[in-house]
């Protein structure tokens, strides 16, 4: 263990004593970071003692969450790299639910971390370059948001890039080439600081064969370049193999034992593990962390999406890695790291589970608190003028499917949301709203994506054929597969004129129950809908929870105001169904 000051030693100690004679942990559980946090990537920094991950954010914004942990059983999240639009402006124009931030690659080098990370426009042609836009963030300090640097861009047709440095300092960076076009891991140096590219792109390996080689990083240990990378595309088929040379550029000699991590093939409830990242810990044993989805092999509900796995590996001198695989919701690995000392940017952190939240006056939106693309910031405001405690919406003339289901627009699309980590939760939201425009709504959402999410809202609509408006409770859902059909139904008239609770709540592992009522309870909540997952399970993301208010296209701009904030997790199923308390 290494260890930092006198002070430390001294506390390790005790911890040690107080422990020595107890079994020390061994066993954890998976995901360790639950909902949508895929293709991690991971670093022990010894000096803090301490495991940070980032993690694919897509079109969200703040985007590349980074979490924290001493004990790898228990993680925190520090912040956001993207927490400024003006870091990436082009996020606000990401057109397509499988656009954005895609594969972050975390590394320290001397007293600076990098963030190297592709923003993809996926809806530009295959052979377009600029459909690429690989960048690098970096920061001194990682427990303070602001101190993260704007994006460096530098020239890769290609994506899922990541950093390493020889001994003589110069650093470089591997990538997935575009798989449109020729795919295969290119090499080249780059200065992190400029983003100029020092030399041509070296092309060092393709693969085993699987579809989609991406999601390459380097490790040099025993006189070897190890690459390991992601191969299979990241559905069942997914897998990790690794390839080695003596000399940076090649030729890779690719393991006989390849895969060395997949659970294709098994009937595990963990499936499509792969992109995986490698960290030693203080007692320098090896862990690999990995993206899953729990969906069993039937690969039908798994709204969460691609999750954070941790897995124990080892590593042997002068050999290849060897992973405990397949991954499991309980598994046994080593000893786990002793959670000595607190982490370090003190009051910083954020859980990502349960919420109760008033919107205080002058209370920012919380760091786990996430909209679809940079948001415009007049459209939230805690605790307005005359309503405190509450979180006012101003609508967007975009609903939240947009123009095409994909693209953003003008105006952006007032939606804030959480992520879904457990299986079984309830989220509920007070709704204060006096719709008085044709077409205005606000309500809550299960959101994964612009053409894949399920609403429920309070609409001005007219009742019947006549020219009169009134509330009405209006659900619709969008999705490849069938969805339960629409409604629109006037507001009960003993729930007018007072705040409504609006709930979504996942019932078991394949539906989702959509309820409304008066907040007073003066009624009990109503059962609208039930809301298969499965019409939630596609694509690169997982699935959000919030509230979301338009004009749908109209002249309506009254404001919704939102109060009591809730989620509650309620049960994490780890193994093919059979739910366990969390
Ligand atoms: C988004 O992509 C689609 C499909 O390529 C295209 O038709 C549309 O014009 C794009 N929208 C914007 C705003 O760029
Ligand atoms: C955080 O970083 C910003 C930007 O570099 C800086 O202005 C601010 O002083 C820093 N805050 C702390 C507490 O270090
Ligand atoms: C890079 O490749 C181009 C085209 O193949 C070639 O003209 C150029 O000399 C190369 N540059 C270096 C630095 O090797
Ligand atoms: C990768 O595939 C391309 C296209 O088939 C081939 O030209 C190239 O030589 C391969 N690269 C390696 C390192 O084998
Ligand atoms: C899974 O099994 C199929 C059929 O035997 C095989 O083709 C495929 O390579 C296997 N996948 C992995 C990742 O091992
Ligand atoms: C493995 O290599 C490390 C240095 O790379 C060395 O400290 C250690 O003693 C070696 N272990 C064995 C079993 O050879
Ligand atoms: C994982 O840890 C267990 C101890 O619980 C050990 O028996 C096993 O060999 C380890 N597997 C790998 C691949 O490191
Ligand atoms: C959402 O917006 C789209 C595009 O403007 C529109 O076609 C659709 O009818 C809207 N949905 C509702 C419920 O108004
Ligand atoms: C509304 O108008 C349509 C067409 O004029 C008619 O068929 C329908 O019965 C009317 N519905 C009601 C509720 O009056
Ligand atoms: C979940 O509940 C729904 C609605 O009651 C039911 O149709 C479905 O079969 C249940 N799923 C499971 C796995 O029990
Ligand atoms: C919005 O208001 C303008 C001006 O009053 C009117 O012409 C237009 O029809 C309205 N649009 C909608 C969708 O009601």
């Amino acid at each position: 263990m290494i260890l930092q000051s006198i002070g430390s030693f001294a506390q390790a100690a005790l911890l040690f004593t107080s422990l020595a004679s107890a079994e020390l942990p061994n066993t954890f559980s998976n995901p360790i970071l639950p909902g949508f946090h895929p293709d991690p990537s991971c670093i022990h920094v010894p000096e803090d003692e301490t495991v940070y991950c980032a993690s694919s954010s897509f079109n969200v914004f703040p985007g590349i969450p980074i979490h924290a942990s001493k004990d790898l059983a228990a993680w925190k999240l520090v912040g956001n790299v993207l927490n400024r639009p003006a870091q990436l402006p082009d996020l606000a124009i990401s057109n397509g639910s499988t656009s954005g931030i895609w594969a972050p690659a975390l590394r320290k080098y001397k007293d600076t971390f990098y963030l190297v990370t592709t923003l993809v426009h996926d809806k530009r042609a295959p052979d377009d370059p600029t459909r690429w836009d690989n960048v690098i963030f970096e920061t001194k300090d990682l427990w303070n948001e602001s101190a993260w640097s704007d994006a460096v861009h530098f020239d890769f047709v290609g994506y899922d890039t990541s950093p390493s440095w020889d001994e003589e300092g110069n650093s470089y960076i591997v990538g997935s080439h575009a798989y449109h076009v020729q795919p295969g891991i290119h090499l080249a140096r780059v200065d992190l600081h400029t983003g100029h590219v020092q030399e041509n792109w070296t092309n060092l390996w393709n693969g085993t064969g699987g579809l989609a080689p991406e999601g390459p990083h380097l490790y040099e240990k025993d006189g070897y370049h190890y690459l390991m990378i992601a191969e299979g595309g990241t559905g069942l088929e997914h897998m990790e193999t690794i390839a080695r040379s003596r000399n940076l550029y090649g030729p890779y000699e690719p393991n006989p034992a390849n895969p060395i991590l997949t659970n294709a093939n098994t009937s595990s409830y963990f499936q499509t593990v792969g992109h995986a990242d490698l960290f030693q810990d203080d007692r320098g044993d090896w862990w690999g962390v990995a993206l899953s989805t729990r969906s069993g092999p039937e690969y039908v509900t798994y709204p969460m999406g691609r999750e954070t796995v941790l897995t124990n590996v080892t590593w042997p001198n002068g050999s290849w890695p060897i992973f405990n695989d397949p991954i499991e919701g309980t598994m046994q690995g080593w000893t786990l790291p002793q959670a000595s000392g607190v982490l370090p940017g003190n009051g910083n952190l954020v859980s990502e589970g349960d919420d109760d939240l008033q919107f205080e006056r002058g209370s920012r939106l919380p760091p786990h608190f996430v909209h679809w693309r940079p948001p415009i910031a007049e459209s939230y405001s805690t605790s307005p003028e005359g309503h405190p405690n509450s979180l006012r919406l101003r609508p967007s003339s975009l609903n939240l499917t947009g123009l095409d289901g994909n693209a953003g627009g003008p105006g952006g699309q007032t939606l804030v949301t959480r992520r879904q980590v457990d299986t079984l939760f309830t989220y509920h939201v007070e709704l204060d709203y006096r719709p008085e425009t044709i077409e205005e709504e606000a309500g809550v959402t299960l959101f994964l994506t612009q053409n894949h999410h399920a609403r429920l809202g309070i609409a001005m609509l007219p009742v019947g054929n006549t020219t009169t408006l009134a509330p009405h409770c209006r659900f619709q859902a969008i999705s490849y597969l069938p969805v339960p059909e629409s409604f629109i139904t006037p507001v009960p008239s003993a729930w007018h004129d007072k705040p409504l609770t609006l709930e979504i709540k996942a019932i078991n592992v394949t539906h989702y129950t959509f309820s409304a009522g008066p907040a007073d309870k003066s009624a009990p909540l109503e059962v609208l809908v039930y809301v298969p997952g499965s019409i939630v399970s596609w694509g690169f993301t997982g699935t959000l929870l919030g509230v979301y208010a338009t004009s749908n296209g109209g002249n309506g701009s009254t404001p919704a105001y939102i109060s009591h904030w809730n989620y509650r997790g309620e049960g994490q199923v780890r193994d093919n169904p059979q739910p366990i308390s969390s």
